[in-house]
C-alpha cells in the first residue's frame, strides 16, 4: 500500500526489487570483489539456476470470490508468534557490503519487522553487538507506527526467536565459548550448518580473487573470543587462523557430534532448540530427528557449495512426507518473491530463509535498502495471498494450492 500510494504521488521506490534488476543494480554499487563474493555460485552455477527453475514448475491455483479482507500470515516458530514465515538467512562478512554497520544493519531491521535473524559464525561484527542491534530494532518496532505490522494489523511477539548459526570448530572449547556467548546474548535457537566445511568451488569468484574472502575483512566472532585468543593468539593481523581452522576448516564432523552439540546447547540453555542447516534428503532429515534435533533447514546454501546438486525445492515434498510433522522444517535457496514464499509454505515449509536479496538491498544504502527489500517481500506475499484467495497461510495454504507443470509448459 505504501509503495502503491507513493507511486500515485509520483514517488518511485529507491530501487527495483525485481530479482534480476536488484542483482544488476547491486553489482553497480559494490566493489567487484564484494559482488563476486555474494553472487558466487559453485562451478557452472547449475544448482543456483535449478533453485529458481524449481519454483517455476509449481503454479498457484487461485480460489475465486473468497473473503480475504483479513489475511493472517503469522506463524508460530519455536514458541514465538512471528508476523510472517520469513527469516534473515545467516550471511557472513557483512562489512564487505556495508563497512560501518556490518551485521548490525540486517539485525536491526529484522528486529523492527519482528522477523527472526540468524547470526553467522563468519560475521564481521561480534555476537554481542549484533544482539544489541536486534534488540534495538525490536524496541523501535514497539514504539513506531510506521513499520510493517502485518496485513491486518496483527504482529507477533516483540522479539522473534534469535538464531545463532554455528560453523563448529574442531576445538570443543572454542565451540562451547561461542555457545555460551550466544546464549548470554539472547540467541535461543542454535542452527548448525552441515554443508560448508569449506567454501565451494566458486569459479568466477576465484577468478576475481575474492573467494574465500577474508583477508583483512575482520571476523569479529573469532577475534573477540577470549578462549580463542588465549589458545590461538590475537587475530588482528591474521584472520585466516579463525576462518581456516575454525570456520571453513575442511574436515567434516560426523553424526555423533550432533548428539554432543544438542546435549551442550540444551544444557547451556535449559532445553532450547537445535536446527541443522543444509539437509537435502529424507534420509538425513530422519537422522536429524534420531539425533535429537528440533528442526532442519532444507538448503543447498544458495547453490554455493556443490554444483549439480538437487534444487532445495525439489526435495522439500519428500522430506516433509518423511518427517510427518515431528520437526520444524525451514527452507532456503532461491526465495525471491512473495509467490516463492507461498509455494515453499504450500509444500510444507514452516518458514523460509532469505539470503542474497537483503544483501543486495544493503548495497543500496544500508538500513534503508534492507528495509525496502524485506518490506517489499512481505507486501508481495500479502498481495499474493489476497489475489489468490487464501486467508490464512497456516491453515489454508497446502499442497493442493499448487500444481506441478513439466519443463517447457
Ligand atoms: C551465505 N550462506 C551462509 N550460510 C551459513 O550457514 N553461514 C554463513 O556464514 C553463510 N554465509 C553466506 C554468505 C553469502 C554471501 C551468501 C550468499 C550465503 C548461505 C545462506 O545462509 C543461505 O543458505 C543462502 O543464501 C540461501 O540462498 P539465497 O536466498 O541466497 O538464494
Amino acid at each position: 500500500r505504501e509503495v502503491f500510494l507513493a507511486g500515485a504521488k509520483g514517488i518511485a521506490p529507491p530501487f527495483s526489487i525485481e530479482p534480476t534488476k536488484l542483482e544488476i543494480s547491486a553489482k553497480q554499487k559494490l566493489t567487484g570483489a564484494a559482488f563476486s563474493y555474494v553472487a558466487a555460485t559453485a562451478g557452472a552455477g547449475w544448482t543456483e539456476r535449478a533453485n529458481r527453475e524449481a519454483f517455476y514448475h509449481w503454479r498457484i491455483i487461485p480460489r475465486a470470490l473468497t473473503d480475504t479482507c483479513c489475511r493472517d500470515l503469522t506463524v508460530c516458530l519455536f514458541g514465538h508468534h512471528i508476523p510472517a514465515p520469513i527469516i534473515f538467512a545467516p550471511i557472513g562478512l557483512n562489512k564487505v557490503y556495508q563497512c560501518c554497520g556490518g551485521e548490525t544493519i540486517p539485525a536491526k531491521i529484522a528486529g523492527e519487522l519482528g522477523l527472526p535473524y540468524v547470526m553467522s559464525t563468519a560475521a564481521s561484527c561480534t555476537i554481542e553487538n549484533v544482539a544489541a542491534a536486534n534488540d534495538f530494532g525490536a524496541a523501535v518496532k514497539n514504539e513506531s507506527n510506521s513499520i510493517w505490522r502485518g496485513p491486518s494489523g496483527t504482529h507477533g511477539n516483540p522479539k522473534a526467536p534469535r538464531f545463532f548459526q554455528l560453523y563448529m570448530s574442531h576445538d570443543d572449547e572454542v565451540t562451547l565459548s561461542l555457545l555460551n556467548r550466544a546464549w548470554a546474548s539472547g540467541y535461543d535457537v542454535l542452527m548448525f550448518t552441515v554443508d560448508a566445511w569449506q567454501t565451494g568451488w566458486a569459479s568466477e569468484a576465484i577468478d576475481n580473487g575474492s573467494y574465500p574472502f577474508y583477508e583483512g575483512d575482520g571476523n569479529d566472532v573469532g577475534s573477540s573470543d577470549s578462549v580463542f585468543i588465549k589458545k590461538y593468539g590475537d587475530l588482528k593481523t591474521d584472520h585466516t587462523k579463525w576462518v581456516d581452522r575454525h570456520v571453513y576448516h575442511g574436515k567434516a564432523h560426523i553424526w555423533e557430534k550432533v548428539r554432543w552439540l544438542v546435549w551442550q546447547w540444551r544444557h547451556i540453555t535449559g532445553g532450547r532448540p537445535v536446527v541443522l542447516k543444509g539437509i537435502l534428503s529424507a534420509h538425513d532429515a530422519l537422522k536429524a530427528l534420531e539425533y535429537g534435533c528440533d528442526g532442519i533447514v532444507v538448503s543447498n546454501h544458495g547453490g554455493r557449495q556443490i554444483d549439480g546438486e538437487t534444487a532445495s525445492l525439489d526435495v522439500l515434498p519428500e522430506i516433509v512426507e518423511a518427517v510427518k510433522g515431528r520437526m520444524t522444517i525451514l527452507f532456503d535457496s532461491g526465495i525471491r518473491t512473495g509467490a516463492d514464499v507461498f509455494k515453499a509454505v504450500a509444500l510444507g515449509a514452516d518458514a523460509v530463509l532469505v539470503g542474497r536479496p537483503w544483501v543486495y538491498g544493503m548495497a543500496h544504502g544500508g538500513e534503508r535498502g534492507v528495509r525496502h527489500v524485506m518490506k517489499s517481500l512481505l507486501a508481495d506475499l500479502d498481495i499474493t495471498m489476497t489475489l489468490a484467495g487464501y486467508k490464512s497461510l497456516k491453515l489454508d495454504v497446502t499442497a493442493s494450492s499448487l500444481r506441478w507443470h513439466p519443463t517447457g509448459s
